[in-house]
């Protein structure tokens, strides 16, 4: 019979949605049936439920300054821990990045491993950068999917090398050095210290704002909300930018600055037309 994992993510602007839904179909390739759940979606009873069915966890979601984000810490904290089953799964773990991360899966593994599940392969998967914020230095940045391509072609790969590794038992411990750990943390620290400024950089402006509601739609952490026709942000924010990237008039802003259009749109996500409103829901792949 087929080996089968049960895959949690997290995705703010479809890059992680992407590789879970590719890493799922070259797994099947392999032998390996991937289930795909937004974790944005899914109660702890299902998830503990699905993990029991499972042979193995898979865990896969964003780097934000070397951390993991947010919902994902909260997601695995409320995971019922392994002791409590006669064999714990073995799981994998990868994290999505623009450019480099030091430790990114590391730090979703030591997650896992708190909470008793043996993680055996972790990796970091380069995607398109989703950051184009009024008030950092200008990344390299294109929402040219032509140009995206062979970003996308190279992750593509690389999903694939996982999934014949995963299905076929071989470990792989990616960033998780003593020197990807080190440099990680550098990062990390300052980037944890950021954090409670980062619940409130994001913003409504209200006389651009058309009330399409999108935003209150599509968020992870449900941080907006009407307060009678006027949208408002309520300091929960976990930065994942899916509001700054997909509102349709720019209507974010971010430290009271509008978005520049001399940084090009925002990212919206590895294929045309992409919805963010599938993320919302709990089987988007
Ligand atoms: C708040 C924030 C912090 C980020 N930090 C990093 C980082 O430290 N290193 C990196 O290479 N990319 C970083 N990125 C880029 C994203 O990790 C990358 O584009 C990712 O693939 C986005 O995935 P998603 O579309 O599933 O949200 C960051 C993005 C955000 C929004």
């Amino acid at each position: 019979m087929a080996q089968t994992m049960v895959l949690f993510f997290f995705s703010g602007t479809g890059n992680t949605w992407w590789c879970a839904a590719t890493f799922a179909r070259e797994a099947a390739a392999s032998g390996l049936q991937v289930e795909c759940i937004s974790l944005e979606a899914v109660t702890s009873k299902i998830a503990h439920k699905r993990i029991q069915e499972a042979d193995l966890l898979g865990l896969a979601y964003p780097v934000y300054g070397s951390d993991a984000p947010e919902p994902v810490h909260r997601f695995v904290q409320s995971l019922a821990p392994a002791e409590t089953e006669a064999a714990p799964k073995r799981a994998l773990v990868f994290c999505t990045q623009y450019l480099w991360s030091g430790d990114g899966a590391a730090v979703g593994a030591d997650l896992l491993t708190e909470r008793g599940f043996p993680v055996i392969w972790t990796q970091h998967i380069l995607m398109p950068n989703n950051v184009c914020l009024p008030i950092q230095p200008k990344f390299p940045f294109t929402n040219d999917l032509g140009r995206l391509g062979g970003k996308l072609r190279r992750a593509r790969n690389k999903l694939r090398h996982l999934a014949v590794r995963v299905a076929q038992g071989r470990p792989l411990h990616h960033g998780r050095s003593f020197g990807a750990r080190l440099l990680g943390r550098l990062q990390r620290e300052p980037y944890r210290r950021m954090q409670p400024t980062l619940r409130t950089v994001l913003a409504i402006d209200h006389d651009i704002c058309i009330h399409c509601g999108l935003c209150l739609e599509i968020c992870p952490v449900s941080n907006i909300a009407d307060f009678g026709g006027s949208l408002m942000m309520l300091g929960q924010c976990v930065f994942c930018l899916r509001c700054y990237n997909f509102c349709p008039v720019a209507a974010i802003t971010a430290a009271g600055r509008h978005h520049e259009q001399r940084r090009g749109t925002p990212y919206r996500g590895p294929c045309p037309n992409f919805d963010p409103r599938i993320l919302r829901q709990s089987h988007p792949c």
